[in-house]
């Protein structure tokens, strides 16, 4: 382990376990979880959906993320670089390197969107700091909304305002002072969405909205809706890139990836049952559709903020917090396709981050322009499957559902069925029964879940 070692000291490790599982939390805990979550169960029913995705979350995502962390331990490098020490250790093809490429042109896609929302949350900042959701009507609030998505000039310019702040952060290489504000601002999200809950129990309505979490109703699930949950798993959890893989480089050997993965998990999992619980209260008090969509949380909880004591204060507080939640996930998604063009194109950080973050920002703008101009605009919208979906609809849909689910796949494939088993049970040292679980869960149902409905959606 003599290289090893050397390499991870020129690196630097992760100050402590702590440090690892903010910076994995600041990652996974993001949008996903507060828009993505709460739009995508509303358009597939509810409580069904939401038991999918949990089951997800247990079979395929803590699996993927305990394989991806181990990569980037055992590797100690950057996710390509790593996936290459590891095929040469273990003799393996070094064709598995490009499990590392789809990650970059995964993080690609994906924050070209990301950027949009966004700046959907930046522009909210401003819209609660001025009070103006005090006091309104459903269909004020909603007008706010429909304003913004009609005006691409201002889409535009808080999304070039959040690629900036993604940018700025990337190109002066990870900081600590990230780290640090991460411990903050990530307890004071939760502690805020707790206190949305409390207000949405107030709305008379909760008992509606946890029973339409809560209590599935398999008539309204269709398999569409099951690979969708499947692909949020990976979306919510930051895998099939290789994000958990360049954060596990910096692990410490002493940490229990196990604990460390598990523990990411279920905040992860937490934050978009809790945004769950305070946005469908609303929802169903206001006799509004859970199937709005993408603006769901931009309809309703400026509702609740504009009718709840200190809605302006509280209302500006949770999205600024949003913002920083989906900064440190930008972060992370930008951060692959840097490492890759230093590594591979030889330049220097500024450089790949302004090539990086600029090419993003073009192709973000596709996604606003579906928002208005092209909103009729479909693509592929030949095949049956992705009829009438824009720009912004593909890019995610493909990525979420098609692309990380893939990388992972590719990870479930490698490390069940290629590393050595020995490696694997050095690096993880857990108890005989605990190891079992996770070798067999990793080699045999991951694989088979995400290819069983991969193919149901193909037929
Ligand atoms: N997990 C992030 C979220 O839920 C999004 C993300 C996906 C970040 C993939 C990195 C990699 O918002
Ligand atoms: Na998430």
């Amino acid at each position: 382990t003599g290289a090893q070692e050397g390499a991870h000291s020129k690196r630097g490790f992760w100050s402590s376990r702590l440090a690892f599982i903010l910076a994995a939390t600041g990652s996974a805990v993001g949008l996903g979880n507060i828009w993505k979550f709460p739009y995508i169960t509303g358009e597939n029913g509810g409580g069904a959906f939401v038991l999918v995705y949990l089951i997800c979350i247990a079979v395929v995502g803590i699996p993927i993320m305990m394989a991806e962390v181990l990569i980037g331990r055992r590797g100690g490098h950057s996710p390509v670089n790593s996936l290459r020490q590891i095929t040469q250790r273990d003799k393996l093809n070094p064709a598995w390197k490009w499990v590392g490429a789809i990650g970059v042109l995964a993080g690609f896609l994906i924050l070209s969107f990301y950027s949009v929302i966004g700046g959907w949350a930046l522009s909210y900042v401003g819209t609660s700091a001025a009070g103006q959701f005090s006091g309104q009507t459903a269909d004020a609030v909603g007008g706010i909304f429909s304003g913004l998505l009609s005006d691409p000039m201002t889409l535009l310019s808080w999304h070039t305002l959040f690629m900036a702040l993604v940018m700025v952060v990337v190109a002066r290489g990870v900081s600590s002072g990230l780290e640090r504000a991460t411990s903050i601002l990530m307890p004071g999200l939760f502690v805020l969405l707790l206190i949305m809950v409390g207000y949405a129990m107030t709305s008379g309505h909760f008992g509606e909205a946890v029973s339409f979490l809560f209590q599935p109703d398999f008539s309204k699930l269709t398999t569409s809706g099951v690979l969708v949950a499947l692909g949020h798993a990976f979306f919510t959890l930051s895998l099939g890139m290789a994000v958990m893989m360049a954060y596990g480089s910096y692990l410490p050997k002493n940490v229990s990836i196990a604990k460390a993965s598990v523990t990411v998990s279920v905040m992860d999992t937490g934050v978009a049952l809790l945004a769950g619980l305070a946005i469908f209260p609303i929802v169903f008090a206001n006799g509004m559709e859970p199937g709005a969509g993408p603006g769901l949380i931009f309809q309703t909880l400026p509702l609740a903020f504009g009718q709840m004591p200190m809605g302006t204060l509280f209302g500006t507080l949770f999205f600024v917090l949003l913002v920083f939640a989906a900064w440190t996930s930008g972060i992370s998604l930008l951060e692959p396709l840097v490492e890759w063009l230093e590594e591979q194109k030889g330049m220097n950080r500024t450089v790949s981050t302004l090539i990086a973050g600029l090419v993003c920002w073009v192709l973000g703008i596709a996604s606003i322009l579906s928002l208005n101009l092209w909103s009729d605009v479909a693509p592929l919208g030949m095949f049956a499957m992705f009829e009438g979906k824009t720009i912004f609809d593909l890019l995610d849909y493909l990525t979420a559902n098609i692309l990380l689910p893939l990388g992972g796949l590719l990870v479930a494939v490698l490390v069940g069925w290629f590393m050595s088993k020995q490696a694997l049970q050095n690096e993880l040292s857990l108890s005989e029964g605990g190891f079992n679980l996770w070798y067999n869960t990793l080699k045999f149902i991951t694989p088979v879940a995400v290819l069983v409905v991969f193919l149901y959606n193909l037929s």
